[in-house]
């Protein structure tokens, strides 16, 4: 078996990364293939540094575009990588472009294609990672969803691949490896509110973006916290094409490092974000988050008392961030995982 693990962004570096190490461990043949999808040292090398992997064997360069334009230049040249290195299988995570390219190249040479974190579901087919994983999860062989509700929806749509058993989210693999602390009691806690924003939906129109930002200020201040906000270089960019000032809380700053970010998280009053991955390692760590989006992909964090799901309206935000900040300290049961789930995907891919 030769194996293509396809990546582009940072969400599916920290989220292969104990995949492509238990491939490592078993000394399965496999090469790494990095679309490009991020470049940016912040989002894409740091990340291979920090999560102790080799840089890719084969990089795209495939850069930022159109979804159309992106995900075809990735979709011609996945599919010569495929080609010449005489792959089989090819593994693929998520619901980014890199993730659907890497999908559709393999589906079609054919090769057995394994989706990691198959059945997400936010029903929400404005967004592009709705689109891309129920395409990903229709043409992938070997689905391994996070948890028995991820693999419900599999099962209720008829998927034509091999649903296997919920082997929990492999974010917990690397939050559980890499986080400082976690759990921090409510008395302990740093005094902040940790924001992050960078989905389109949200970022893009000024307006939106301007009510959300205002928002957070607001929590901040009525409960006397500071706003740290790591910015991603979309949202960075809309701030400054639309010339919205900062509220005087919130302080902009680059984009955290993995153990950073995890530290910052643990050490939060509380996590404001419209980022899958932070609702996910949110709950991981211990602190409650308030999802800034209309819907959630990941109702399970809600359902453990771990998230609220706010909306993007001020009313909405500032509510929330209340209610969210009253559980600081307060603990839920961990609806993804043991942090071993990198490993049994790889059991299962080896045995079959
Ligand atoms: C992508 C994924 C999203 C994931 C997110 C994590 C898709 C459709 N979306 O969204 O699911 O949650 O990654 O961050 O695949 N940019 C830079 N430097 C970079 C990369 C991007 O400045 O290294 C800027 C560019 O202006 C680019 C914009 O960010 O146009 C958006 O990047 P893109 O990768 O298209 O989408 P993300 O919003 O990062």
């Amino acid at each position: 078996m030769s194996i293509g693990v396809v990546l582009g962004t940072r969400p599916e570096i920290i989220k292969l990364a104990s995949v492509i190490e238990a491939l490592d461990r078993e000394a399965l043949d496999h090469c790494l293939i990095h679309t490009n999808q991020h470049y940016d040292r912040e989002l894409d090398a740091r990340f291979f540094e920090e999560l102790e992997l080799e840089p890719a064997e084969v990089n795209l360069r495939v850069g930022s575009g159109s979804h159309g334009r992106q995900t075809a230049m990735m979709l011609e040249l996945i599919e010569a990588e495929v080609e010449s290195r005489r792959l089989d299988h090819v593994i693929v995570q998520g619901d980014t472009n890199s993730g659907l390219a890497g999908a559709l190249a393999a589906a079609k040479m054919p090769c057995t294609v394994s989706h990691v974190e198959a059945g997400l579901r936010s029903f929400d087919l404005r967004m592009p990672e709705e689109i891309n994983r129920r395409l990903i999860d229709h043409l992938a062989d070997e689905l391994f969803p996070p948890t028995d509700r991820a693999a419900e929806e599999l099962r209720k749509e008829s998927v034509p691949g091999h649903v296997h058993p919920a082997f929990g989210n492999t974010v917990v693999d690397a939050v559980l490896r890499y986080a400082g602390r976690r759990d921090v009691p409510a008395e302990e806690r740093g005094g902040y509110v940790l924001m992050t924003l960078h989905r389109p939906e949200n970022v893009d129109d000024p307006a939106t973006l301007e009510e959300m930002l205002g928002a957070v200020a607001t929590v901040a201040e009525e409960h006397d916290l500071d706003v740290v906000f790591p910015a991603h270089p979309r949202t960075v960019r809309r701030i400054e094409e639309h010339g919205l000032k900062l509220p005087a809380r919130i302080e902009a700053g680059e984009p955290k490092g993995f153990r950073e970010l995890l530290d910052l998280q643990a050490g939060a009053n509380v996590v404001m974000t419209d980022s899958g991955g932070l609702q996910e390692e949110s709950c991981v760590l211990g602190t409650p988050s308030v999802v800034m989006r209309r819907t959630t992909d990941r109702p399970e964090t809600v359902a453990v008392g771990a998230s609220i799901l706010a909306g993007v309206s001020a009313a909405g935000i500032i509510e929330a961030g209340g209610d969210a900040i009253a559980r600081a300290g307060t603990s839920w049961a961990q609806p993804f995982g043991d942090g071993r789930s990198g490993e049994r995907i790889v059991a299962s891919i080896a045995s079959r």
